[in-house]
């Protein structure tokens, strides 16, 4: 069976993107990486996506009138590709309203907190000088408000406090990270979400395998 043509958005490392990249290989993933689309023309993550041989555009935003041509540009891209389903993996760019609008129920962000605590940015930094002893990530659809979306997925991982470092909290979040990703992007394609409420709910089997 065909794929679904997923977009991932980034504008740094794409550590996220190289996960997912990395689980569509396996035959039996139900999606693959059509397109990667970075607002920062010098974002490593382009170069990963080019040597698995993956398409990259960069749209650096600073050229755009405002934020909703520059959503439009980008989507028109994402579109071009075939895109079924938009992925924000450490896409550092406020989107306008525009962009979910047109995107509904079919877009998601990986975050790295248990939202709704330590939304925005720097979530880890901010879980760390909370001195929490749990944190985590969490996986959801994008709506208009900032990382308060329906929740598909989230995973949690303990704090040493006094012992781990910022370090230790993002290199153990990040690893999540990237499972709680390609997770959530599994169950969608699967049709195993359904948003009703501003919630997700699961169809019976999620999870399976
Ligand atoms: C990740 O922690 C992600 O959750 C957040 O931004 C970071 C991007 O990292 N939204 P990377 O570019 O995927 O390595």
């Amino acid at each position: 069976m065909a794929k679904l043509k997923v977009g991932v958005l980034i504008s740094g490392r794409g550590s996220n993107m190289a996960a997912l990249i990395a689980a569509a290989k396996a035959a039996d993933y139900p999606a693959e990486v059509a397109v990667v689309v970075s607002n920062v023309a010098g974002a490593p993550g382009l170069k990963i996506a080019q040597d698995a041989g993956i398409a990259t555009v960069a749209i650096p935003h600073k050229g755009f009138p405002d934020r909703e041509t520059f959503d439009r540009a980008v989507s028109a891209e994402l579109e071009k590709h075939g895109v079924g389903l938009v992925a924000l993996a450490g896409f550092m760019r406020i989107q306008s309203p525009w962009f979910p609008a047109h995107w509904k129920d079919r877009i998601i962000n990986i975050h790295p907190s248990l939202l709704p605590y330590h939304p925005g940015s720097n979530a880890y930094k901010q879980a760390y000088e909370e001195g929490v002893r749990v944190s985590g990530c969490t996986a959801h659809f994008v709506t208009e408000q900032l990382d308060q979306g329906p929740v598909i997925l989230q995973d949690v991982f303990h704090i040493r406090v006094g012992e781990d470092t910022l370090d230790d909290i993002k290199a153990r979040g990040k690893e999540l990270e990237a499972k709680v990703l390609s997770q959530a992007v599994q169950l969608y394609v699967n049709d195993q979400l359904v948003v009703k409420d501003k919630k997700v709910i699961f169809r019976p089997g999620h999870l399976q395998g």
